[in-house]
């Protein structure tokens, strides 16, 4: 079986991996295996060929060219060696690939072997509505003549002894890629056996081109896992650094304070090291320190006894309670109301607490998450936040900088979020004007990478073109006239 349907295999599994441990989309995996496997399979089928068929065709390109790697090889030293070997293995006079080139939809000869001289040499473009190769190439079937000289389509060449001559199609997935073409000096030289010879061959070469493809998409999307964490995006240092103390942390059931401005992700990395915790798939609760009044927080972090209070007619679980083996995620914290605080490290300390109105001490296994963009010391020494409580959650800091001082990684998240508004909005936009990213890079983000997200949003919707060409952004000097420049310049 070839070495490069196991190969494929291998990478697959090595992408899956990766794309796991990157919780990557679930989608985006299943598009990527799904792809491969389809070419793998189709790989495993066409090479599992008996063995007596394939002595019969007295070669396999790929296995011949087994040992070089062929699916990584660069894929010009690949059409060069395997129009060598096509030649030497079956004594053709002369063989060439043609392939089609994407602007000019010429047939353009990409190698060859034999008997070429002077004004044909690689590089050589043929029009797709001229000789046997355009007849080939327009009608995606083979055409052989053991006679050239009755063959209308043919087309001589200056120089060549040509006397019988197979174009065959070199098809991926029924779309016509090029054209390889086998030469005799003789009359009568082409047989049924030289037919599926070479059309076996041709689909081998279709197969490289295919796996060279998949292979490249595949590099592409390493680069992009490599460069995001989870939902995170972001190749620059503080970021690498940051993905690093997430994977660090997540492994311990250390307490974790989050700092950074608004915006900045604070959530998210909650959320990821919760991800990447022993507690994954236990409950990850988040409560919203800021929007509770004094009266309700406590019932709300640590639940109630019916009849605690006016109004309570029934038992309530509290937050606490119910994010019970996994994490509880306090944001906002430095919005705590002061008289709960004392309240909130017992619970820390003690893994237990009681309910509003209860007697009964309530045991729990829960991980501390908090975060805050509020400069905790100062409201320490304002008196508003208690010193011991901050030492407790403070055991672990994540510091998320703000955007503009990581800007290097603004291109990936605009065209991430540009990438997920067009889904949303069912459009295609796949560019950003280098004027626009000039803007969104010149801009302070106060609202990071929120404000970024809902930016991409709105000029994505206001986008008529395929390409993002629009930006409206506060602070930024007449944009109106800098846009309108772009416009005419990338139109
Ligand atoms: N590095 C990143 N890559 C991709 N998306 C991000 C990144 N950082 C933040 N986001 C997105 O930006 C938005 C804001 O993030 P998040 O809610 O975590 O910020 P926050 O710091 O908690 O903000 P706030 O202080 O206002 O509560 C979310 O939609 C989040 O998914
Ligand atoms: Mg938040």
């Amino acid at each position: 079986m070839g070495s490069c349907y196991d190969d494929l295999c291998a990478l697959v599994a090595e992408l899956l991996k990766i794309g796991k441990d990157a919780h990557l989309s679930p989608d985006v995996l299943k598009a990527w295996s799904d792809e491969a496997t389809k070419v793998g399979e189709r790989l495993k089928e066409r090479h599992s060929l008996p063995e007596e068929s394939k002595r019969n065709l007295q070669l396999n390109l790929i296995n011949r060219l087994g040992q070089q790697d062929v699916w990584k090889m660069d894929l010009q030293d690949f059409f060069d060696m395997a129009v060598v070997s096509i030649r030497e293995s079956l004594g053709y006079y002369n063989v060439s690939i043609f392939r089609i080139d994407e602007t000019s939809q010429d047939l353009v000869l990409t190698a060859h072997a034999g008997a070429y001289r002077g004004r044909v040499s690689k590089g050589y473009h043929q029009g797709i509505d001229r000789g046997m190769l355009g007849w080939v190439a327009r009608n995606g079937r083979m055409l052989l003549t053991n006679d050239v000289s009755r063959e209308p389509a043919y087309l001589a060449v200056e120089g060549l002894a040509t006397k019988s001559e197979i174009c065959i199609p070199i098809l991926i997935e029924g779309k016509i890629e090029g054209v390889l073409n086998v030469e005799s000096d003789v009359v009568g030289a082409f047989d049924q056996g030289d037919v599926v010879a070479l059309e076996t061959l041709a689909q081998q070469v279709a197969d490289v081109v295919q796996m060279r493809r998949t292979n490249q998409a595949f590099d592409l999307l390493k680069a992009e896992i490599r460069h995001s964490f989870g939902q995170f995006i972001g190749r620059s240092e503080v970021m690498r650094k940051v993905f690093d103390l997430i994977r660090t942390v997540a492994r311990s059931d250390m307490i974790v304070l989050i700092r950074g401005e608004t915006g900045t992700g604070k959530e998210l990395v909650a959320r990821a090291i919760h991800a990447e915790s022993r507690r994954k798939d236990r409950p990850f609760i988040a409560v919203n320190c800021a929007a509770l009044p004094e009266s309700l927080f406590e019932s709300e972090l640590f639940g109630h006894e019916r009849g605690a209070f006016t109004g309570a007619d029934r038992r309530r679980v509290g937050k606490m309670e119910m994010a019970r083996g996994g994490t509880l995620f306090l944001d906002e914290i430095g919005e705590i109301p002061y008289p709960l605080q004392a309240k909130l490290l017992r619970a820390i300390e003690g893994q237990a607490f009681t309910r509003v109105g209860g007697e009964q001490e309530i045991q729990v296994d829960v991980r501390i998450l908090s975060a805050t963009n509020q400069p905790l010391e100062e409201l320490e020494q304002q008196g508003r936040f208690r010193r011991d409580l901050y030492f407790r959650l403070n055991a672990v800091q994540i510091h998320l900088p703000p955007l503009r001082e990581r800007i290097e990684d603004l291109p990936l998240l605009a065209a991430h979020f540009l990438r997920e508004a067009c889904a949303r909005l069912d459009k295609r936009i796949d560019a950003i004007a280098p004027a626009v990213l000039a803007a969104l890079t010149a801009y302070a983000w106060p609202g990071n990478i929120r404000e970024l997200e809902n930016a991409i949003a709105r000029a994505a919707l206001m986008e008529q073109t395929s390409c993002l060409s629009q930006i409206d952004l506060p602070q930024v000097k007449n944009p109106a006239a800098e846009l309108r420049g772009i416009k005419t310049q990338n139109p």
